[in-house]
């Protein structure tokens, strides 16, 4: 008997996860149920193409056959960072509360706002080699699973994170909430939840210092340099208080998003960050070396904004 009722038990909670995950996430991640067609749009299982049974060789063009800019099987075109409402007539993930054309909240990999990109995440499995990762800052060191692709921050069968992220990314787990799941889901509109620092963590570890002060921290010259400080509110009683709220009031048209809106106000590295790719230019003093350090013609580092706006929106030097 109690063996049956265990049984049960396991039983609901999966029926219930799998509930759950039905609402949770778009298009074909997750939300499978027992008699799903899902598993057979990039899965063959005696004929495939690609190592994981996939039906392409190639993580990035699996993707790119509904997410890319010809893909016509989803509505975000991540590669020219744009919201195509229709793409996928069936699917109507997002489409209450996106705008058509509008820029994608993670950026885009070949163009962001019609400008072609200056940096992006090397998504196409060219290189292994991040940021402080378990490094200090300015020093790479490789991955954990080899070289980046698109599964390396998001799991295509779904997760209990926001936007699909990995539970576990480069061998580190990682918790950052679903805060617009659902009939809610907005592409065009930040509402970031707690966590949303962890994925970045999770590849660049040594960037995320999270102290008052470290940005004069003598502690901080091991690991890599002085560093700004991350996860706090934007409202502080420190050095260099930023004037008022850089994502309602903004400056000059110029806005930065901050995580937890209204209650914690934090900044986080999506703050001056996008996490696929940004076309900010970097002009004059932005524009004189190569990273770690500075950024260049070339290399913007996945700042938001143009030359070094990301500081002036909230310091207003
Ligand atoms: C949108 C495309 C997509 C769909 C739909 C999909 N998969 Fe996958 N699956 C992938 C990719 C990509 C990988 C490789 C991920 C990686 O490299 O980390 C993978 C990996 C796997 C793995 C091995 C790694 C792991 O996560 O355990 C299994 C098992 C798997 N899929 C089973 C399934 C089943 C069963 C279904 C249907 C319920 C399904 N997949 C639906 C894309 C998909
Ligand atoms: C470094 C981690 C990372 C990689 C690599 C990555 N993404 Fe994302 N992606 C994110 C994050 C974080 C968001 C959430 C952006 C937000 O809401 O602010 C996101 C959002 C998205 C969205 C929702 C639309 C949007 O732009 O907000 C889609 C679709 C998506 N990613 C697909 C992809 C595809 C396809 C690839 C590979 C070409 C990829 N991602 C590679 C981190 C990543
Ligand atoms: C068969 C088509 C198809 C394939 C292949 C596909 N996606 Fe999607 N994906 C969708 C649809 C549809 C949505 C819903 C939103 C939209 O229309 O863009 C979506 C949404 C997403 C989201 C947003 C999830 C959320 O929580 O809001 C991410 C992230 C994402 N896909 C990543 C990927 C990655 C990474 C791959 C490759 C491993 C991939 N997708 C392959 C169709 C696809
Ligand atoms: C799966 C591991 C992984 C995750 C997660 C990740 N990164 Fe990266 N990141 C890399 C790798 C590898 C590189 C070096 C190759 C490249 O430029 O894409 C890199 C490069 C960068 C660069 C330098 C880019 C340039 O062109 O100069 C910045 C800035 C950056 N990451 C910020 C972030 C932020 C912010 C997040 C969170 C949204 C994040 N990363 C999440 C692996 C990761
Ligand atoms: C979203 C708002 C925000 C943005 C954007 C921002 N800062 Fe800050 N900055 C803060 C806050 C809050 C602190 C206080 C951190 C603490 O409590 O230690 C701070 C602290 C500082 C300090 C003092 C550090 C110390 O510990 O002595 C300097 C210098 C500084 N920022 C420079 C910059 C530069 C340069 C940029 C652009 C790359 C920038 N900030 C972008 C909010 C911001
Ligand atoms: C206040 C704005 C701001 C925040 C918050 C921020 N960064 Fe940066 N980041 C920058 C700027 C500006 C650069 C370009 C180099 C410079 O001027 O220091 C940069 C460069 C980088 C680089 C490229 C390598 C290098 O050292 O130049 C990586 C990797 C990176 N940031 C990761 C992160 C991660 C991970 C987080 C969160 C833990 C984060 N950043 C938070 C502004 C920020």
């Amino acid at each position: 008997m109690k063996k049956i009722l265990i049984v049960l038990a396991v039983a609901l909670v999966s029926a219930l996860t799998l509930t759950t995950m039905a609402s949770a996430n778009g298009g074909p991640h997750g939300g499978f149920t027992p008699t799903t067609d899902a598993c057979a749009g990039c899965h063959r299982t005696h004929t495939a193409n690609g190592p994981k049974l996939l039906i392409i060789n190639n993580t990035y063009t699996l993707c790119m056959t509904c997410h890319g800019n010809t893909g016509t099987g989803a509505d975000s075109n991540v590669i020219d960072g744009i919201w195509l409402e229709g793409r996928n007539p069936t699917d109507t993930t997002g489409d209450a509360n996106t705008a058509i054309n509008a820029p994608l909240l993670g950026g885009g990999f070949a163009f962001y706002k019609t400008i072609a990109t200056t940096s992006n995440h090397a998504v196409q499995e060219t290189t292994a080699a991040a940021w402080g990762n378990g490094v200090n800052r300015g020093v790479t060191a490789n991955l954990a699973g080899g070289n980046m692709n698109c599964a390396s921050c998001h799991d295509p069968h779904g997760s209990t994170n926001y936007r699909t992220i990995n539970v576990t990314v480069n061998g580190v787990a990682v918790n950052v909430a679903q805060v617009d799941e659902g009939a809610a889901k907005d592409y065009d509109t930040e509402q970031w939840g707690a966590g949303q620092s962890a994925l970045c963590a999770a590849c660049h570890s040594a960037y995320h210092q999270t102290a008052a002060g470290s940005g004069s921290d003598l502690g901080m010259v091991a690991t890599g340099g002085y560093t700004h400080r991350v996860d706090m509110s934007y409202t502080y009683a420190g050095p260099g208080v930023p004037n008022q709220n850089p994502e309602t009031v903004g400056l000059a048209g110029l806005t930065l998003p901050l995580a937890q809106t209204g209650t914690v106000n934090a900044v986080v590295c999506q703050t001056c960050h996008l996490p696929h790719g940004s076309s900010a230019a970097m002009t004059g003093h932005a524009n004189s070396g190569v990273l770690p350090g500075n950024t260049s013609a070339t290399d913007s580092a996945l700042l938001r904004l143009d030359n070094r706006a990301t500081c002036e929106v909230c310091h207003q030097k």
